[in-house]
């Protein structure tokens, strides 16, 4: 058995989440449908909307289910892109390249096949945004602007950006704001209505539910185009049977991992705190985002002179499950984007390492990685040499 300290890629299923979650799968009936099995299980969908709508605080009509993160960020861009574009005069489409590629590719596909203009907002050596430069964009470019996407909370770095203050500037120009919270939920405190957003994306996999179901919450003033055509379920914007098992398991981890935030809070923050100051005896090692406002249970380190990989396979050798928190698709380990966003060298961004724990991650846990990174490091730094 590993230790497991990467539930920000997906954290472990709760197991009366787990144990509901069965039992749905065993209850036939497609929700849609008019007997009343059918109506069974449109019930349990239900439940499950109001349940996210109560954790997330939106209205349970706001509650779109998706597929999980990605298809969400998805709908939200495209969906408002196109929403807002059809005249061609709100081309612009603002974020930062510190966002999860579930955001930077769909926004990249605009610009690419709908000819749409994107400004990447300047991001501090801590990971912050420039939310001054937002102001500016807003102020010479407002009306031209089809959306802005900022996320919550930042999967990499564990940042936290200031959604109130977006939404305000926003506000001002009549700008949608779409911002993906998949990192955030659970994890410190998201409230949709309070917030001023116009479109937010939450999955289920990062808060102990299956992979696979998540939701957009969209404005009820808010029309956006549809993805996905076909039934019209989900107010016509995710058309395809409504996975109620998925969405009540996720609603039950979502209101188990709301209800628990401040112990969540205190739990992971003082573990952390503990790793970071055994991470500082290391030579050549830092905390990547310096003293900037991050959840309290991520801590991202950059080490001089190795390669993530090599220290990942190394710390892997020893049972210590970790991520650089760098795009690794097809096996590939590539430079993080989020740290080259934050000025760093291509080196230093092949460098890193993130931990994130959770409520089941126990102080004995965290001192057997803290006693094994110094020495891996030292190997991985041998290894990357050669
Ligand atoms: C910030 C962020 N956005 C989006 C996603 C994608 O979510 P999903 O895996 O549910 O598609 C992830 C998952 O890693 C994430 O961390």
């Amino acid at each position: 058995m590993s230790i497991y300290l990467d539930y920000a890629a997906t954290a472990p299923i709760r197991e009366d989440v787990l144990a509901s979650y069965l039992q749905s799968l065993r209850v036939v009936g497609n929700p849609s449908s008019i007997h009343g099995d059918g109506r069974g299980t449109r019930m349990l969908l239900e439940d499950a909307r109001d349940s996210i709508a109560s954790a997330v605080h939106c209205d349970r009509n706001e509650v779109i289910f998706t597929s999980g993160g990605t298809e969400s960020d998805n709908l939200a861009i495209k969906g408002l892109y196109w929403q807002r574009n059809q005249d061609a005069r709100r081309p612009l489409v603002v974020s930062a390249y510190t966002e999860h590629h579930g955001v930077i590719d769909p926004i990249e596909w605009l610009e690419k096949n709908e000819a749409a203009e994107v400004i990447w907002l300047p991001v501090s050596e801590s990971g912050v945004i420039d939310l001054d430069a937002l102001a500016e964009v807003l102020r010479a470019r407002g009306p031209e602007i089809a959306l802005i996407s900022l996320m919550w909370t930042n999967n990499e770095t564990g940042v936290i950006t200031d959604i109130n203050k977006v939404c305000e500037l926003a506000a001002g120009f009549g700008v949608p704001v779409h911002s993906d919270a998949v990192a955030a939920l659970g994890h410190v405190p998201v409230d949709f209505a309070g917030s001023g957003l116009t479109a937010m994306s939450i999955t289920g996999h990062k808060v102990g539910s299956p992979i696979g179901s998540g939701a957009l919450i969209l404005s009820r003033s808010s029309k956006i185009e549809s993805l996905i055509h076909g039934g019209g379920q989900e107010r016509g914007l995710r058309s395809g049977t409504m996975n109620y098992a998925g969405a009540t398991a996720f609603a039950r981890a979502a209101v188990q991992a709301v209800s628990e935030l401040e112990a969540f809070a205190s739990h992971t923050s003082v573990l952390i705190a503990g790793l970071k100051a055994a991470v500082a005896e290391i030579e050549g090692s830092r905390f990547s985002v310096g003293s900037a406002h991050c959840m309290p249970q991520t801590a991202h380190f950059t080490f001089d002179g190795l390669r993530s990989d090599t220290l990942l396979y190394l710390l892997d050798e020893q049972g210590f499950a970790v991520s650089a928190g760098s795009a690794c698709q097809a096996g590939v380990a590539r430079p993080s984007h989020v740290l080259i966003a934050m000025g760093r060298s291509q080196a230093e961004a092949s460098a890193c390492l993130r931990v994130t724990i959770g409520l089941g991650t126990t102080a004995a846990e965290i001192d057997a990685f803290a006693r094994a990174l110094g020495p891996a490091v030292e190997r991985a730094r041998a290894a990357s040499a050669v």
